[in-house]
């Protein structure tokens, strides 16, 4: 069995992390080297700031590089933001050869025709997600080479960008000394990494709650559905909570992570100690009055979440439940409130444990890394099949061409 190294980026609002790994022919990878790095130059998800994009990057990559012991020439990365648009398409054709049988050509024929859509000039085309195919009058079906028919009917999800925020990521990279293999969006890789194919196939929704913003993606019958992106996370639970508090930023994030709680009804009866702003003296708050502060926000970001999927899909319908990773996840009994606004059962999504890391191996802040590296573990036949990333068809190779020639 040969093996190759392999590496991921995931540039995120609070921090950027690189996992280099070595990955088998056959599938399974190993972990080699993590770099975790803090990053001041992204918001909600995009690039606003290159130079601290920049820096963050390489630092995190070399981190990574050491720990290693070996580098990290290309990378898979992922991108996300607000700014990121999906819709759903199809297209039809007739079967090209006499017998009927269906080929690979005419899956590619009929993809083209699906993705055949106006494109708005300020916007580049990311993936193109077969979800279902229909042969003649037969409807859902998930890989129909081989079989035999006259039309050919595939309905696809796009995911469109905008091409500044994109440029962004690429040129940062870039500008850091790194290799872009691809570009993956977020949320489909840390579906990657954290859903089972039976959820997907039943329908479920995968929620990256992060520092900047939520993403978000819906599966049914095992194909994505939608994808969207809340520009809120964790980060504006800390900020709501040095307003509330009147207490530095810094404290307020350290307070949330070390004391709090996303429901009120579990918070303790003590008090936590709050430092003042400029000098002030500090006071004791209850835990409860942090509880809720939290609560609140927490509850208004995955309302938002729940609205966001209520336009594509009846939430009750997603018999697979729901999923949740990110960071802002471990916030105790985030998990509970999830399912309060749903009305659906939710689990954490950690990502399976990989060998060589095992004290990250359960960090849902690594989710989008990890989903990252299974998209570059896919040998490139495998991905007209199963799975996430066995859907995602790829114009990517061209526009990374294009952004730097
Ligand atoms: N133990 C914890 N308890 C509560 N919140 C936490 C904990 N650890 C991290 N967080 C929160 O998780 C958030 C960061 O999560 P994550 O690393 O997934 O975000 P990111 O990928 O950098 O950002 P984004 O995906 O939004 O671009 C921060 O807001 C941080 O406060
Ligand atoms: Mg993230």
């Amino acid at each position: 069995m040969t093996s190759r190294i392999a590496a991921s980026l995931d540039i995120g609002t609070t921090k950027v992390f690189t996992v280099v790994a070595e990955v088998q022919s056959g599938g399974g990878l190993t972990v080699l080297g993590v770099g975790d790095q803090p990053c001041e130059g992204v918001e909600r998800g995009m690039v606003v700031g290159l130079d601290a994009t920049i820096s963050a990057i390489h630092a995190s990559v070399e981190q990574a590089e050491k720990m290693a012991g070996v580098g990290a020439k290309q990378v898979v990365a992922g991108i996300s933001g607000e700014h990121v648009r999906s819709l759903n398409s199809s297209g039809v054709i007739g079967v090209a050869r006499k017998d009927r049988e269906i080929t690979q050509a005419d899956v590619d024929r009929v993809l083209e025709a699906a993705r055949a859509v106006a494109i708005p000039g300020d916007r580049e085309l990311l993936h193109v997600l077969p979800r279902d195919f229909t042969v003649d009058e037969q409807r859902g079906i998930g890989d129909p080479i081989g079989m035999t028919g006259v039309r050919l009917e595939a309905e696809v999800h796009m995911v469109t960008v905008q091409s500044t925020a994109m440029q962004n990521v690429l040129r940062a990279i870039d500008r850091a000394g790194v290799k872009v293999e691809n570009l993956i969006l977020q949320p489909l890789a840390a579906a990657e990494a954290v859903m089972t194919e039976d959820e997907r196939g039943l329908g479920a929704l995968l929620l990256d709650m992060g520092g900047g913003k939520t993403d978000l993606a819906v599966f049914e019958r095992g194909a994505v559905r939608h994808t969207a992106a809340i520009g809120y996370g964790g980060r504006a639970v800390s900020h709501d909570l040095a307003i509330g508090l009147r207490t530095p930023l810094e404290e307020a994030e350290r307070i949330k992570v070390r004391h709090g709680v996303a429901l009120v009804s579990r918070a303790g009866d003590g008090a936590v100690p709050v430092p003042g702003v400029g000098g002030r003296e500090g006071r004791s708050v209850p835990a409860r009055e942090i509880a809720e502060i939290i609560e609140a926000r927490v509850e208004e970001v995955l309302s938002l979440c729940r609205a966001e999927v209520e336009r594509v899909v009846d939430p009750e319908l997603l018999a697979g439940g729901i999923v949740l990773t990110g960071g802002a996840s471990l916030l105790p009994h985030a998990r509970e409130l999830c399912e309060r606004v749903f009305g659906l059962p939710t689990r954490l999504g950690q990502s399976e444990a990989v060998a060589g890391v095992s004290d990250l191996a359960f960090d849902p802040r690594l989710s989008v890394a990890i989903g990252l590296l299974r998209y570059a573990e896919a040998p490139d036949e495998s991905r007209s099949g199963r799975g996430v990333f066995g859907r995602v068809s790829r114009p990517v190779k061209d526009w990374i061409r294009a952004a730097f020639s």
